[in-house]
């Protein structure tokens, strides 16, 4: 029987029951009212504020600028649309690492201000008492690692992660110990699909794959990559279910050959 089916509101616990049952987890991001609503009608598990948001909705160039407040401002839209998904909050750079008493703080703040279910943090071992803080408070936490955006300046770049020995180590040592401190899921982003297959099988909880492969427990796109709107960004991994960058250009450029003509409004728009 599928939880899917069942489930009238997703929770961490639910989640374990996907992984316990076999069944995929579906998650997309958004950052606004208008599309989380649609994607929580279309049935998705869980939605995430991501820090793409940094990206995708305020135009930088990595994630690293985006701030407490305003990843508060996206998700508290979010919330106030998803009636089934969960929402996790990505928390932004500079808001949990090195200061445990912070990352304690602004968890709190997001969860106060946004209403939403759990938070996403980057990191492993050397953010190990920032989890425990916010652990201790019973926030959810959903772990990511692999590719982190946010060191996106020690990585040099959006390579694959974990091909090396070293790396592909640390990282299963990493997963480990976030199952260990409580974590709900982990996010495994860009690692060969063998690496999230070894870590899927190992971990109690859910892995949430993007960029690795298909054995993870769950999956997770950025919704404007997978809609067509971002029609920059061809990542192997990418799979577009839409050309909305086609669509919408197609519409304007319409609408402004009608109004340019005159054709709009006519006779039947008109009061
Ligand atoms: O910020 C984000 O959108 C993410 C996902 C890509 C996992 O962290």
């Amino acid at each position: 029987m599928s939880v899917h089916k069942e489930v009238k509101v997703v929770t961490t616990q639910v989640f374990q029951n996907m992984k316990n049952n076999g069944e995929k987890i579906a998650m997309l991001t958004s950052y606004d009212y208008s599309i989380a609503r649609l994607v929580d009608q279309a049935g998705i598990d869980a939605i995430l504020v991501g820090d793409s948001a940094a990206n995708v909705m305020l135009g930088h160039h990595t994630t690293l600028p985006i701030t407490v407040d305003e990843m508060i401002f996206f998700a508290q839209s979010v919330v106030k649309a998803a009636k089934r998904a969960m929402v996790v909050v990505d928390m932004p750079f500079g808001s949990y690492q090195g200061d445990a008493h912070l990352a304690l703080k602004n968890a709190v703040r997001i969860m106060k201000e946004t209403g939403c279910q759990a938070v996403k943090i980057e990191g492993g071992k050397e953010i190990e008492e920032s989890y425990k803080a916010i652990l201790s408070a019973g926030i959810p936490i959903m772990a990511h690692l692999g590719l982190t955006p946010q060191s996106i300046n020690k990585f040099g770049g959006y390579a694959l992660r974990a091909t090396e020995d070293a790396e592909a180590q640390l990282l299963i040592e990493n997963a480990k110990l976030v199952e260990q401190l409580g974590c709900f899921s982990v996010v495994l982003e860009k690692i060969p699909a063998s690496l999230a297959k070894k870590v899927t099988e190992m971990l109690s909880i859910p892995t949430i794959g993007i960029g690795a492969g298909n054995v993870c427990d769950g999956q997770i796109l950025v919704f404007q990559d997978m809609i067509g709107i971002n029609d920059e960004f061809k990542p192997k991994f990418l799979r577009r279910y839409a050309d909305l960058s086609t669509i919408i250009k197609s519409a304007v450029g319409n609408y402004v050959t009608d109004v340019k003509a005159g054709d709009y409004p006519n006779e039947e728009e008109s009061y």
